[in-house]
């Protein structure tokens, strides 16, 4: 039977007759209860009109502003085809039906982070749809409830042994594999440090904020002399980590991970790596940096992502059995969302093993990104020359850069993400490129040919003026 008082938003709390429950509602305790008929119709009649309230007016002033930066995000429909990728259908055209190659309202995307083409690959679609069918759609709950299918365990079983750790975890992205692992890392143990990289991503910094009582130290971007002074500057015997990234996506730049990992040792600090943009790419078996210096052991929790080198959906960390297992009984982005599809799951299975045990997709890949850099370089298009396979192009104005990516879409059929702030500082405004295995020489002379013609056109012209 349910007592008590329910919390709903900023309402009054009222109590709760226990024989007239309609509507499902979450208290502050997470607990699912259920409302009653009157106080539902109370809910409803008594909130302030949402026209007149402060954070509309709030809302609109900032989209206004944003649109007058030229960062207003514009999502771009592009259905992408299985049978062509990295050619997608321009959405807002009718489809041409299956003629191949390139066909009117074909778009080549060169922004994709499906960067060996693992989600179109046969073996790991049909092993999503095979899954679809024996399991159905969704999971049905989250692991504790009904959620767990035999297919998590395995998986999480793969991405343990692909890292060489003891057990594996599996989110629902890597957004919240970063969220929720550091936010309850950080909450374990009274006077936690955390040396963040300045450059860490949005998930890993969302995490860091959540660990209320925690301490945030942030060294400047890849700089182990700075990382080295703010771990000596600390108490010795302060709960450390260190949280960074292997592979950092906007500048392409890479982690010196074994070094960091020797700072931490020297200070005591536990190391925490986000190899979200280099699993499936770098090392033998694809297991990431970490695994192409030889330092896994090193690392002490690994987190991933399968929705970029896997070509699937989901994230993940890998590391000590009991740390694992802390995180599964007590990481809340964990234990309260309904779990990853058992599809999803089949395809990331197929598509971790077949990566694993196949190195042609990444040695493809960067045989790729070095044609691509050779032609952008013999045409004079200015790139950023970077350790990794991405390749920035730098504009360094968000309404130029936006400009750019419009019109190589609307004139050239190919679509680059202008990437603006916040993603980026102010100033350093980019398109960025990700050539893969599926990208043609064709196709590349045909992005540095429209390159090459509307990048200084543009940038001579006034664009904001137009
Ligand atoms: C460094 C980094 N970590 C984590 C994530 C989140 O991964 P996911 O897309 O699987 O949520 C991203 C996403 O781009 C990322 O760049």
């Amino acid at each position: 039977m349910i007592r008590g008082r329910v919390a709903i938003g900023a309402y009054r709390s009222r109590p709760i007759d226990p024989g007239r429950v309609e509507a499902d509602v979450k208290s502050d305790d997470g607990v699912e209860r259920r409302l009653p008929n009157s106080l539902q119709n109370e809910v409803a009649v008594t909130g302030p009109s949402v026209a007149e309230h402060p954070f509309r007016r709030e809302c609109r002033k900032v989209l206004d502003e944003i649109r007058a930066q030229g960062r207003y995000r514009r999502f771009t429909p592009l259905a992408r085809q299985a049978d062509a990728f990295p050619v997608y259908h321009d959405a807002t055209r009718p489809l041409p039906g299956h003629v191949r190659p390139v066909s009117a309202g074909d778009v080549v995307v060169w922004s994709s982070n499906d960067y060996l083409g693992m989600g179109v690959d046969p073996r790991v679609v049909e092993a999503g749809v095979a899954a679809l069918r024996e399991h159905g759609a969704g999971a049905g709950g989250t692991r504790n409830i009904a959620g767990t299918n035999p297919l998590h365990d395995e998986l999480e079983a793969e991405l343990a042994s692909l890292h060489g750790k003891q057990a594996g975890l599996l989110f629902v992205s890597g957004y919240v594999s970063n969220q929720a692992s550091l936010q309850t890392i950080l909450t374990s143990l009274p006077g936690w440090i955390v040396f963040s990289d300045a450059q860490n991503h949005a998930s890993m910094i969302a995490g860091i904020k959540g660990a209320r009582g925690a301490s945030c130290v942030i060294y400047r971007h890849n700089d182990l002399a700075d990382l080295e002074a703010k771990l000596a500057a600390a108490p010795a015997d302060a709960p450390k980590l260190i949280a960074f990234e292997s592979v950092y996506s906007m500048d392409g730049d890479i982690a010196d991970v074994r070094a960091t990992c020797a700072l931490a040792k020297r200070y005591g600090a536990m190391t925490y790596l986000d190899e979200v943009h280099a699993v499936g790419l770098y090392g033998p078996t694809g297991a990431g940096i970490a695994e192409r210096d030889g330092v896994s052991d090193q690392v002490d929790i690994i987190e991933g992502t399968l929705a970029k080198g896997f070509g699937c959906h989901g994230g993940y960390v890998a590391g000590d059995a009991d740390m694992i297992d802390y995180l599964r009984s007590s990481a809340s982005g964990f234990i309260f969302t309904t779990s990853l599809p058992p599809s999803t799951v089949a395809a990331a299975l197929a598509s971790v093993r077949i990566v694993r045990r196949e190195s042609q997709h990444r040695d493809r890949l960067f045989e790729r990104v070095a044609t691509l850099r050779d032609r952008l370089a013999a045409a004079g298009v200015p790139f950023t020359p970077t350790p990794s396979h991405i390749v920035p192009v730098r504009v360094g104005d968000a309404v130029l850069c936006t400009e750019i990516s419009r019109r190589l879409m609307s004139e050239h059929g190919l679509y680059v993400t202008p990437i603006n702030y916040p993603t980026v500082p102010r100033g350093s405004e980019r398109l960025r490129l990700t050539p893969g295995p599926f990208h043609t020489d064709a196709m590349m002379d045909q992005l540095v040919h429209a390159l090459h013609g509307l990048l200084p056109r543009l940038q001579e012209a006034d664009v904001r003026a137009a």
